[in-house]
């Protein structure tokens, strides 16, 4: 059962001032080859208790963005330019003004995240409560008994058993259990905000399905604001209240998670739901995206889709469209977003596979 300590209220005093909000956000890194363009222009706000998913093929710019929110960036990379603003109750901050020491404070009890490639991320000669005890001394709470306590608390929400995982090290633990140890530990200093970077590659299908329970919980029950990055749409249909589309470095749609899944306008959402193998589909179904993601160092121009995109007109080649509303809550960033919707009704989607997870129903595009 969780504790109703585990998590905390959402931001509640100012519920029209999301607590986390980013504009024109611009990442890059200097590399031999010349300027990795990773993240560009981004702007998006997170409202306070919703879950926002980050979609896209690999290499599309969203761990990165994921960690420029935290300032984790290696040296070789660029925030600029970029406002990222960070909102508790009365507190406003300019996240990419923090100073060093802030920015450590600030990354573990106001916004955690749970790294991709989470198997790497602990201190392998530390157990498991050396490593609580650090996190916490670290920003100033030595209350030993109470930092046990929580710490049990958390190991018992993300059901492991406390007495075997707290004297642990890392080693000694299975994949699974070191991942829900590590989102123990991210949830330890009460943060608002936690970002999730593929919290479930690389496990197996009921570890998987344990860990999407849990974030779940912490959702619905703990209203936790989270930005949630994978590349597994199903995943994503399961846990987002809204979903991003990224594609080299931006976003290219914008919307709830119904909008997204039943109704998207971009045509590199709509091949990435087409790309999911369906369950019950045959295999006339089975598709994927023609070519490859563009060279981040030398973009082509205008849409920078337009090389593998099947709707692309003339006008894609030279001009690059911004995000234009295409519905009430849905936005996307395609001069041909109209021949989409046509398309979508005349070849409706089938989403068998979003189901699996029982996370999205199996209607078909029909506005
Ligand atoms: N440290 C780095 N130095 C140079 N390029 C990087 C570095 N980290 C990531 N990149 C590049 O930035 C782009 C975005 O990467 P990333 O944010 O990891 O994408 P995603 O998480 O969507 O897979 C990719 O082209 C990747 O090769
Ligand atoms: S703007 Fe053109 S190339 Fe880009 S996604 Fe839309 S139709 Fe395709
Ligand atoms: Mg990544």
């Amino acid at each position: 059962m969780v504790q109703s300590t585990v998590g905390r209220p959402a931001n509640d005093r100012h519920p029209d001032k999301p607590p986390l909000s980013l504009q024109n956000v611009h990442v890059s890194y200097a590399t031999r080859r010349g300027k990795v363009q990773a993240v560009r222009n981004v702007s998006v706000d997170l409202h306070a208790g919703e879950s926002l998913a980050l979609i896209g093929e690999s290499g599309s710019g969203k761990s990165t963005l994921g960690l420029a929110i935290v300032r984790l960036l290696p040296e070789t990379a660029r925030i600029e330019p970029g406002v990222i603003t960070y909102r508790r109750n009365d507190r406003e901050v300019d996240v990419l003004k923090l100073s060093r020491s802030e920015m450590r404070a600030f990354r573990w009890s106001d916004c955690a995240m749970v790294f991709q490639a989470a198997l790497n991320a602990f201190n392998p000669v530390l157990k498991v409560w050396a490593q609580a005890l650090d996190t916490a001394q670290a920003h100033g709470w030595h209350d030993k008994p109470a930092i046990r306590r929580r710490l049990v608390e958390l190991l018992e929400f993300v059901q492991l058993d406390p007495k075997r995982v707290i004297d642990a090290y890392p080693h000694e633990l299975s994949g699974g259990m070191r991942q829900r140890v590590l989102l123990a530990l991210a949830l330890l200093l009460n943060p608002q905000v936690l970002i999730l970077d593929e919290p479930t590659t690389a496990l197996d299908i009921i570890t998987q399905r344990t860990i999407i329970k849990l974030l779940r919980q912490l959702k619905q029950e703990e209203h936790f604001t989270m930005i949630f990055i994978s590349h597994d749409l199903a995943i994503a249909a399961e846990l987002a209240d809204r979903v991003a589309t990224m594609y080299a470095g931006r976003i290219v749609e914008l919307g709830t998670s119904d909008d997204i899944f039943y109704r998207p306008r971009h045509p590199y959402t709509l091949g990435l739901i087409r790309a999911v193998p369906t369950v019950t589909g045959g295999f006339e179904q089975l598709f994927s995206i023609p070519g490859s993601p563009p060279d981040l160092v030398k973009l082509p121009g205008g849409c920078k889709f337009h090389p593998r995109c099947t709707f692309a007109t003339e006008r894609c080649q030279q001009e690059e469209p911004e995000l234009e509303q295409v519905g009430a809550e849905h936005s996307a960033a395609c001069w041909n977003w109209r021949e989409v919707q046509a398309e979508l009704q005349r070849n409706p989607l089938h989403r068998g596979a979003l189901n699996v997870l029982d996370g999205i129903g199996s209607e078909v595009e029909g506005s």
